[in-house]
This record gives structure tokens, C-alpha cells and sequence, in this order.
């Protein structure tokens, strides 16, 4: 089982996807790092805590991290996607577990330190503030992730937050830009994919009907998200970008990947955020990033591993 970190904004995709994790043999989710993003780092934090008590997970260990980007402040957050705490409008039950006393990146650091290198796999699906800290504090730590999986990020497909950019490379391009040129193993997962991948009110229903107690609170985590996407847009269904990103982690090579070399516009222009994506060539030592998916298998995939809460 590959060791996994998630560093999370929770964040209605971001549950999703930490439900995924637990759900699936194949990752042993050992550490959740919280960063601010949809909603500020107190509630990302405190979702955090809910969503794994919610699994019956509280075991493992929640650490905060950085509270915002590493420049320059936001001028909004995502509340008005994800419902003020994030959740779209759902309590969870608090958890019984506290939040773990070190700074995210020092839990980063000795979990990391006490793994062979090359073994974890860090999945950030927020803002990578955290992840930028990482390596300029303990960059020795940081050198042994096996893997990085990150939703975020355009190549072909322009942002959501503003023409250019993606929430998350928007969220802290700084941060994004020192992740992506590190030379870490990083696989962006970005909006190329994640937007053709839509979870149906079909595949919600099967959930909430086979999923148990976590399948019907994962349901009507989505629902206010569901129905503004239908009343908005005239659309059944919604993305789940970080759940998407959690399942190539899960199972490698899911997505097509293709090295490229990329760059993220960290001016204070209204490119800010936009990932650019050289696709004149093939990188030898770019980022992964992913340009190919079957979104039926994905969907299928999810909806599966959230029902077996059931079983
Ligand atoms: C990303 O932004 C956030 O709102 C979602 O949780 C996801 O990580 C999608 O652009
Ligand atoms: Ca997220």
C-alpha cells in the first residue's frame, strides 16, 4: 500500500476525495495537511477532522499549515462554490480528535524522514502554499516524495476563477510556481480532465442508496453543488476535480500524461495564475501533465469505492 498525504482545502470535492482515499486498498492515507483556499484555514482545518470522523478515520492526523498564499493576499475565496464552511451547507458531526499540535510542513517532514525515499505520494488538491514551504524549509524532506499529484491547473482549457487561471494555481501562484519548476515528480491534473469528468445525479443517487451513513452525508454534500449547477447552467451534474486527482494517485496511470514544461504567470496582470503549458515539445524534465481521461471509468470508479461505505 502506497503511503499517501493529502494536503487539502475542504472544500465539497476535496471531501469527496478524501473519502476516495479511504476507501481504496491500494493508498494508506497516513497525514491530512490543511491549507487555506475554498474557505479560510480554521474551517479547512475543522472539515478536515469532520470528513475523517465521518469515516470512522479519526486516527489519522489532521496538521494545519499555512493560513494564506505566500506573497500576496487573496481578494476572495471560493464560499460562494462551496458554501460558507465549505461544505455546502452540511454539519458534520464534530470529531472527538484534535488537530495535530505540529505546523503542517514539520508533520510533512517526519513523516517523510521516516519513510524510504522515493515511497509517499503527496496528493495537494488545494492551494500549494504548503508544499512550497516544504521545500524551502526542509528541502531534504521534500526531495524524498515519491510522487506528487496536484489538481490544478489549465493547459488548453482556461481558468475558472478568472479567464486565465484555475482556483488553485490562482489560490497562490507563487507557491505553484516553485512546486511546478522544483524538479519534484509532479502530475498536474488539471482542468483538461477534470471538467470532462462529471458526476451525474444518477451517480450521486447510487451513492447515497448503497454508500451507508457516509455515502447519504457525501450526497447531501453535493446536493446545494448539484443544484446550482443544474439552475446555473442547465447541466446534471458536477466536477469533482479533487477526486479525480485522488484517483490517479490511488491507481497511476489512469490519466494520459505527457511531460511538459510549465509555467505559471505570477505578474499582478489578468494572466495571473494561468498555468502555460508548452506544447511544442515534450519536456525531458517537465511536469506531468495529465491531457487524457476516460471519464466514464473515472466516474464509475468513484461512485463504486463511495458505495462500499455500505457494505
Ligand atoms: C479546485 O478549486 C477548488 O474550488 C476545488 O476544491 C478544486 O480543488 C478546482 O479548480
Ligand atoms: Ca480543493
Amino acid at each position: 500500500r502506497t503511503p499517501l498525504v493529502i494536503d487539502t482545502d475542504p472544500g465539497i470535492d476535496d471531501a469527496l476525495a478524501i473519502l476516495l482515499a479511504l476507501a481504496s486498498p491500494e493508498v494508506d492515507l497516513r497525514l491530512v495537511t490543511a491549507v487555506h483556499g475554498n474557505v479560510e484555514l480554521a474551517q479547512t482545518t475543522e472539515n478536515a477532522l469532520r470528513v475523517l470522523h465521518l469515516a470512522g478515520r479519526s486516527d489519522v492526523p489532521v496538521a494545519a499549515g499555512a493560513a494564506g498564499p505566500l506573497v500576496h493576499p487573496l481578494p476572495e475565496r471560493a464560499g460562494h462554490v462551496h458554501g460558507a464552511a465549505g461544505l455546502g451547507g452540511v454539519e458534520l458531526p464534530a470529531s472527538p480528535a484534535a488537530v495535530d499540535p505540529r505546523p503542517a510542513v514539520v508533520a510533512l517532514a517526519d513523516l517523510l524522514m521516516a519513510h524510504e525515499p522515493g515511497t509517499v505520494t503527496v496528493a495537494p488538491i488545494g492551494p500549494l502554499t504548503n508544499l512550497a514551504l516544504l521545500l524551502h524549509v526542509f528541502p531534504e524532506a521534500a526531495a524524498r516524495i515519491g510522487r506528487v499529484v496536484w489538481m490544478g491547473g489549465s493547459a488548453t482549457r482556461g481558468g475558472n476563477v478568472t479567464a486565465a487561471a484555475e482556483f488553485n494555481a490562482w489560490a497562490d501562484p507563487e507557491a505553484a510556481q516553485a512546486v511546478l519548476r522544483s524538479g519534484l515528480p509532479v502530475t498536474m491534473v488539471g482542468l483538461d480532465v477534470t471538467l470532462p469528468t462529471v458526476l451525474t445525479q444518477a451517480g450521486i443517487d447510487r451513492f447515497r442508496d448503497a454508500g451507508g451513513r457516509v455515502g447519504a452525508t457525501a450526497a447531501a454534500v453535493l446536493q446545494q453543488y448539484v443544484d446550482s449547477a443544474r439552475n446555473s447552467y442547465g447541466i446534471d451534474g458536477v466536477c469533482v476535480h479533487d477526486a479525480l486527482a485522488l484517483t490517479e494517485a490511488i491507481t497511476p496511470g489512469t490519466l494520459g500524461t505527457v511531460r511538459r514544461d510549465v509555467v505559471v504567470d505570477t505578474t499582478l496582470g489578468a494572466a495571473r495564475g494561468q498555468t502555460l503549458v508548452d506544447h511544442r515539445s515534450v519536456a525531458e524534465h517537465g511536469v506531468a501533465v495529465a491531457e487524457t481521461v476516460d471519464s466514464e471509468a473515472a466516474v464509475e470508479f468513484l461512485v463504486d469505492r463511495i458505495s462500499s461505505y455500505g457494505a
